[in-house]
């Protein structure tokens, strides 16, 4: 479902040279979880051991929910939201109606989008869920306490009970003593799964599923990928390889990823957290950045073109099936001069783009592209490649050894902040 194409990317030759019993030493280490972090490996088989029990009665709560809610406020951040939010834009598009609205609170302190937030949803029917590992991070905790206070006070304790599910640690933290105590329904995210591999656990399986996503698709997807990267000549390999060797080897320093779809936008930022979190350390890693493309093309696109050389590569998803088309209309005046185009769809258009630009940005702007061909974008798609970049991310990141599970430099600005804020024990 995700076919890499190199021939843009000026290092084609040493990608296919490349020292195979590295490879299947850092291929082993993922497989049989013998790496640095191996403890945080669970989302590796997930796509066939999670609990389905779990699964079952995530859709009775979401279907109940789905009666009662018309918006459903997901209070989370980092991985705690990004994937879900990732998966909702990629496969429903920015402007579907067919779905309850998904609003995503507690990824920033900002008083005036809360504020606004409360101002919008205070006479829609509505419910939350709460998702948090830890169960301790400031800006979703402060959130929450918002619009748990408005829905008691619009509804009452007993409707709000029946409204609020959190996602938590099974057994640790006040989010599951909250949870507890307040006799909120509870799903569990699994110890050996973190933040950024979370997308389908409950994390990101329960919100897709209180907005009518089909998350079966998603889990069939994740299965294939999980399937199609079994073995070392995989194509997530391939891309990882590329990535190591332009970084490593050839000094670039950041890579943007190119989506020339605007619903992809966000799978962009998840795919930003997956990386930077796991690579950026022990002063290594590529800086992850990312553009859509056309508008891009009109700022950052002529930095690509003529700023500062070697340290930047492209990587751009081309995608090959739109979920929806439309055609240029003709126009008997033809002022504008664009009647030549009517025998085009806008998705040829974009896809002449895709091609104009990497002949620019590779061959004039001598910038690295690597294409990466996504055969559509619907939820089997997601899961596809969210587990696809997942196991490239982790091969990756043991190439460069490092442990790419954890998140230290994230956790200085967390306790900075308790410190500041003078939270006991702090
Ligand atoms: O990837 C990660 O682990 C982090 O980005 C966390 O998801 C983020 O910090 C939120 O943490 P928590 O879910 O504990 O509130």
């Amino acid at each position: 479902m995700i076919k890499i194409n190199l021939e843009y990317s000026k290092i084609e030759k040493e990608v296919k040279s490349f020292d195979e019993s590295k490879l299947k030493k850092v291929h082993e280490m993922i497989e049989n979880k013998t790496g640095v972090g191996s403890d945080f490996l669970g989302w590796v088989n997930w796509p066939i051991t999670f609990d389905k029990d779990e699964l079952s009665k995530m859709k009775k709560v979401a279907n109940n929910l789905r009666t009662k809610i018309n918006v459903l406020l997901v209070v989370g951040i980092g991985g705690s939201y990004l994937g879900a939010r990732a998966a909702e834009e990629m496969i429903r598009g920015l402007y579907s109606n067919d779905r309850v609205e998904l609003i995503y609170i507690g990824n920033t302190i900002s008083s005036t989008y809360t504020e606004q937030i409360v101002n919008y949803i205070k006479n829609k029917e509505f419910g939350i869920v709460n998702i948090s590992k830890s169960g301790t991070t400031t800006e979703p905790g402060i959130a929450f306490r918002v619009f748990k206070k408005l829905l008691v006070d619009l509804k009452g304790k007993e409707v709000a009970k029946e409204r609020i599910v959190a996602v938590t640690d099974k057994t640790k933290g006040a989010l599951k003593q909250l949870a507890t105590a307040e006799g909120y329904e509870t799903f569990t995210i699994p110890d050996d799964i973190g933040g950024r591999f979370s997308v389908f656990t409950p994390v990101g399986i329960f919100p897709l599923l209180v907005s009518g996503i089909n998350v079966d698709d998603i889990f069939k997807g994740a299965k294939k990928a999980m399937e199609d990267t079994k073995n070392i000549g995989n194509e997530a390999y391939k891309y990882a390889v590329a990535r190591y060797i332009l970084n490593a080897q050839k000094g670039y320093k950041a890579e943007t990823l190119i989506s020339y779809e605007l619903q992809m936008q966000m799978f962009t930022e998840w795919w930003k957290q997956l990386f930077a979190e796991s690579e950026g350390k022990d002063g290594k890693g590529l800086f992850p950045t990312s553009c859509v493309f056309s508008t891009d093309l009109h700022s950052l696109g002529q930095f690509i073109q003529e700023g500062t050389k070697n340290i930047l590569f492209e990587t751009i998803i081309s995608v090959k099936k739109p979920n929806l088309d439309l055609n240029v209309p003709k126009n008997k005046e033809d002022l504008d001069g664009l009647n030549y185009l009517t025998s085009k769809s806008f998705h040829e258009i974009n896809e002449v783009a895709i091609e104009g630009v990497i002949d620019a940005h590779a061959n004039a702007g001598e910038v690295p592209n690597i294409i990466l061909e996504f055969e559509k974008m619907d939820a089997e798609m997601f899961g596809y490649a969210a587990y696809w970049f997942m196991k490239a991310c982790a091969l990756s990141g043991y190439l460069l050894e490092i442990n790419p599970f954890n998140q230290p430099g994230v956790e200085v600005y967390k306790t900075n902040m308790f410190k500041l804020l003078k939270k006991p024990g702090f």
